[in-house]
């Protein structure tokens, strides 16, 4: 039970003493603080490495003289008169466990301000004995890991002026609720309750409060209505009751003179339209009202909160009309959000109004014409105004014509990210084009309509994506030089002419190389050095010819290859892997061990099968986990870890004769073999049992011969298997009934002998499946196995029915199974066909998670200045 000391403090014979002298502590407070020390601090223990300690508890000593003096420790603040220890700033000062009534701490009866702010006490419940500082005027213990009810002992601190207890580890204010702390804290001024879960409404008892300058109650699982007296309490200049999606809010009539400065009410059920009296908060730093039902037109009152707003985000709502020009009266604003709406018309040229602009994001609206680049007089405010622009979104919009010559000219020093991909637009106005972005580090220009040569970037670049536009011509050499890339994505253009052959100078960055679906021909060059980091290559559906580049396999880290669609003339397993270390099977790192999708297929590979890659092959051996990995997730942000907004669109286009399939989402462990239509010769290699998690085998329109391996059976996970027009013998595998996740089955035009099994999967495949195998028998062939002595006997070697074309009935199968993925929510993709990769959003998703990061960091701050 808490020990009340009895301090008796005559104000010390002070009559002797110079009276400037300050007293000294009291023995009773400075034990107090000392066994708090002991019981508390420690220092290996610190919970925020990255900010320094407010209080260092090391200067606490318990020696008599200058370091005994309580008062003049670090973090204790003293009343100059009695001595008596009167506040503590104790945040961020490494102290950590469970904390209870008997705690030292809650003899200090005579503190006005108590901060224990961001230390650990792993869960415990706020102590009782917290109601025996009656002095308090100021509390805080936000971040500390508190959890469970808050006791009711708080309500007797009615004193209290400031009160923050959020972001702890499950604090709950039920009984006594919000309304008892309300109505018996009168004095508040500031109160935060983030992450504390109330599930109740905000009481009307709020507009009692009439001190009240800042409200923030984040993720309080506040329902019903929000008080219209909120809006109206005479002193409040924050208000935040963002995250709470069950509260409702309907935009009240602001009056002049309130004075907000701070209004967020982001994901809260907040409709309706803005009200024009908006304009009336003329005192506004801040409007933050994301992830709501606001709708209707952006009153242009907001232009005349001119003076002083530096951040706008009205992200996610349903807003619709023109952005009214007015805005563009925001001198400064520094962050302009008004992504994920439904505006309309064009950009205006007076944007450049937006002198003080850093992050500009218009995507995702209804936006069209050109880029406003009529701007006369505006050279110098052009450049010298958005000098601070780093981020600019304006994709999907449906911006039209050139690229303004203007536009190179923006933030040349700042700007890092630019994104004017799903547009309509036609090029650059003049070529070469000179990008003067000297930090630019992603440029997305996807899905436009460009025509024209492949523009450049500088140096600095990591992100440059190109693909489906109709850019023309060959890749310079200069190319070479941009020696941060990271992902080339410059698929589907008409880019043509033989590659730079110093593109292996990227090797050390580069990661993804997407030229799918261009014109280009010649020997695909080197694309290593010493180093590569390669883990997707797609140059399918060209026309390169000649061998496969040697280098290939240092690619140790690759896991999509696709050249599917070209001219290739080689063998395989000598070739891609090659070599000495195939002798060295311990040393996996040389066979491709990551390699999840292999595509050759159409091309004019020769050589027997890669019987002893199988047995390397390891990513199709193991599933990693059971949880759905998307693909894109780990091929494309192998550190950052998916976020509330936006979503990783990583989709794969399946094209073949005019139809066109697309799969959002790739699930990683979808594993896929397509050799078909090649010169491959040999048996089909049985340690191909061996790649468990193979999905898709495509063997089909090669020379192999030799009979169906029965390891097959232990390819459980497969889901389609074609061994079409070969040379193979013998019976089918009676085990190959134990794939009963088969849905695809083609062994047609072969030399296949003997009975059908019928079982399970078996049931369901049809005559297609085994036609032109004449010694076949049994259902679904009307051959019964007793009638096979009577066939003549297999054709001699070589003489196959090969020459026939491919049939579209047997392309469409391939698709019949891939829809048979998409129905389920695991989605595949074949290969063999040819497909494109596309890589989006996932950009915007990572610079959420930067708002997110910057959004903590700023709440941190705002912590401590308070
Ligand atoms: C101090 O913290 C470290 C790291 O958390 C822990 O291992 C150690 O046991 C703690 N010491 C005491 C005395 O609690
Ligand atoms: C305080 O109480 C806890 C149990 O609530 C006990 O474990 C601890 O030893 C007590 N500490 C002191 C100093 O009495
Ligand atoms: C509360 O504050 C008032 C005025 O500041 C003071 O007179 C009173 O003693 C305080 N109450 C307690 C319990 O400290
Ligand atoms: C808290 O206040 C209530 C009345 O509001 C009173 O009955 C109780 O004794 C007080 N508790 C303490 C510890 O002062
Ligand atoms: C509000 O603050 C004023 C002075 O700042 C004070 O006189 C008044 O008592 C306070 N009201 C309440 C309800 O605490
Ligand atoms: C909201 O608060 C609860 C605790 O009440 C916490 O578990 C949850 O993580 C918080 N949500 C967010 C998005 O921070
Ligand atoms: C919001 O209401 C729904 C439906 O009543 C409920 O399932 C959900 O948990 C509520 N959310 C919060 C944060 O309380
Ligand atoms: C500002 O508030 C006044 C009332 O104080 C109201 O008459 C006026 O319409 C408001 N201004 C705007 C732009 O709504
Ligand atoms: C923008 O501000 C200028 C002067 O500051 C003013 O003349 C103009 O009317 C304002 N534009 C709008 C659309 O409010
Ligand atoms: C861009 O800036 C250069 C100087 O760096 C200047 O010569 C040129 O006229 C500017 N172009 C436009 C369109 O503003
Ligand atoms: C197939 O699985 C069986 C046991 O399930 C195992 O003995 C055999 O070695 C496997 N075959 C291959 C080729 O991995």
């Amino acid at each position: 039970m808490a020990v009340s000391l009895i301090l008796v403090h005559p104000v010390l014979s002070s009559g002797a003493r110079p009276t400037s002298r300050k007293p000294k502590c009291h023995e009773g407070e400075r034990s107090a603080l000392l066994e708090f020390k002991r019981a508390f601090f420690n220092k290996s223990s610190c919970r925020f490495y990255d900010y320094p300690m407010t209080a260092n508890l090391e200067s606490w000593q318990a020696a008599e003289g200058e370091g005994g003096d309580c008062c003049a420790w670090d973090g204790v603040e003293c009343d100059d008169e009695t001595g008596c220890v009167i506040g503590l700033d104790l945040e961020i000062s490494c102290l950590q466990g469970p904390i209870s009534s008997n705690a030292s701490l809650f003899r200090l009866v005579h503190l006005r301000r108590l901060n224990l702010a961001y230390n650990d006490f792993k869960s415990s419940r706020i102590p009782s004995a917290i109601g025996n500082l009656r002095e308090l005027t100021s509390l805080v213990l936000s971040e500390s890991s508190f959890r469970g009810q808050i006791p009711r002992e708080v309500l007797n601190l009615t004193n209290l002026s400031f009160l923050d207890l959020s972001y702890n580890n499950g604090l709950e204010l039920k009984s006594p609720s919000l309304e008892n702390l309300l109505r018996s804290l009168t004095k508040l001024e500031g109160l935060d309750l983030s992450d504390v879960s109330m599930s109740s409404p905000l009481p009307d008892a709020i507009a009692d409060l009439s001190n009240l300058t800042s409200l923030v109650l984040v993720n309080c699982s506040l329902r019903g209505e929000l008080p219209v007296a909120t809006f109206e309490l005479p002193r409040l200049k924050t208000l935040d009751v963002s995250d709470n999606e069950n509260l409702s809010i309907r935009m009240p009539e602001f009056r002049r003179g309130n004075p907000l400065k701070s209004l967020s009410l982001s994901g809260t059920r907040c409709s309706g339209q803005l009200p024009s009296s908006l304009g009336n908060l003329s005192s506004l730093i801040k409007l933050d009202i994301t992830r709501c039902e606001l709708s209707g037109v952006i009153p242009s009152s907001v232009g005349e909160l001119l003076v002083r707003l530096t951040h706008l985000d009205l992200r996610s709502n349903k807003l619709s009309g023109e952005i009214p020009s007015s805005l563009m009266n925001l001198t400064k604003v520094n962050y302009f959000d008004l992504s994920y709406n439904r505006l309309t018309g064009r950009i205006q040229p007076q944007i450049s109004g937006l002198t003080s602009v850093v992050e500009l994001d218009l995507s995702h609206n209804r936006l069209e014409g050109p880029m406003p680049s009529t701007i006369s007089g505006l050279k110098n405010l052009r450049v010298l105004a958005l000098d601070t622009l780093k981020w600019i979104d304006l994709s999907y919009n449906g911006i039209s014509e050139q690229v303004p010559r203007w536009m190179l000219n923006v933030s040349t020093k700042n700007l890092v990210h630019l994104n004017l991909s799903n547009n309509s637009l036609t090029g650059f106005s003049s070529y070469p084009v000179e990008f003067k972005w000297a930090n630019l580090q992603t440029l997305d220009l996807r899905y436009n309509r460009m025509e024209g040569p492949l523009p450049l970037p500088l140096r600095s670049i990591s992100f440059y994506l190109a693909s489906n536009n109709k850019l023309r011509g060959q890749i310079q050499p200069a190319i070479c030089q941009l020696n941060s890339i990271q992902i080339l994505d410059l698929a589907s253009n008409e880019l043509s002419g033989v590659l730079p052959s110093c593109l292996s100078n990227l090797s050390s960055t580069l990661w993804t190389l997407s030229l799918h679906g261009n014109r280009f021909y010649g020997r695909i060059p080197q694309l290593q050095k010493e180093a590569c980091k390669l883990k997707m290559v797609d140059l399918s559906d060209n026309q390169f010819e000649g061998l496969l580049p040697r280098g290939l396999r240092k690619c140790v880290g690759l896991e999509l290859l696709n050249l599917g669609n070209n001219r290739i003339t080689d063998t395989f397993p000598s070739q891609l892997g090659s070599l000495p270390n195939l002798k060295k099977p311990q040393n996996n790192h040389q066979h491709f061990p990551k390699l999840r999708i292999i595509d050759l297929s159409m091309n004019n590979f020769s050589g027997g099968l890669p019987s002893k890659y199988f047995d390397f092959w390891n990513a199709m051996k193991f599933t990693k986990t059971d949880e759905m990995v998307y693909y894109a997730d780990s091929i494309f942000q192998p550190n950052v870890h998916k976020s509330s907004f936006g979503d990783y669109d990583y989709s794969m286009k399946i094209f073949n004769k005019g139809i066109e399939t697309k799969y959002n989402k790739i699930l990683e462990y979808l594993t896929v073999i397509d050799l078909s239509s090649n010169g491959f010769v040999g048996e089909i290699p049985s340690s191909i049992g061996s790649l468990t998690e193979l999905h898709l085998l495509n063997l089909s329109h090669n020379t192999i011969n030799g009979s169906i391996p029965s390891s097959l059976r232990n390819l459980t996970k497969l889901k389609a298997l074609d061994l079409s027009r070969n040379e193979l013998t013998g019976k089918i595998p009676p085990e190959l009934t134990q794939l009963t996740s088969l849905e695809f089955f083609d062994v047609s035009n072969n030399h296949l002998s003997g009975p059908i099994p019928r079982e399970k999967q078996f049931n369901t495949f049809e005559n297609g499946s085994y036609a032109g195998n004449f010694r076949l028998c049994g259902a679904p062939l009307t051959k019964k196995c007793n009638d096979l002595k009577a066939l003549p006997p297999p054709p001699s070697n070589g003489v196959s029915v090969k020459e026939e074309p491919r049939t579209w009935i047997k392309e469409l199968n391939w698709k019949v199974v891939l829809m048979g993925f998409a129905s389920g929510s695991v989605i595949g993709v074949v290969v063999g066909l040819n497909y494109t990769v596309r890589i989006e959003r996932w950009f915007v998703n990572e610079f959420c998670q930067g708002k997110q990061r910057r959004r903590r960091w700023h709440r941190r701050r705002r912590r401590r200045v308070v």
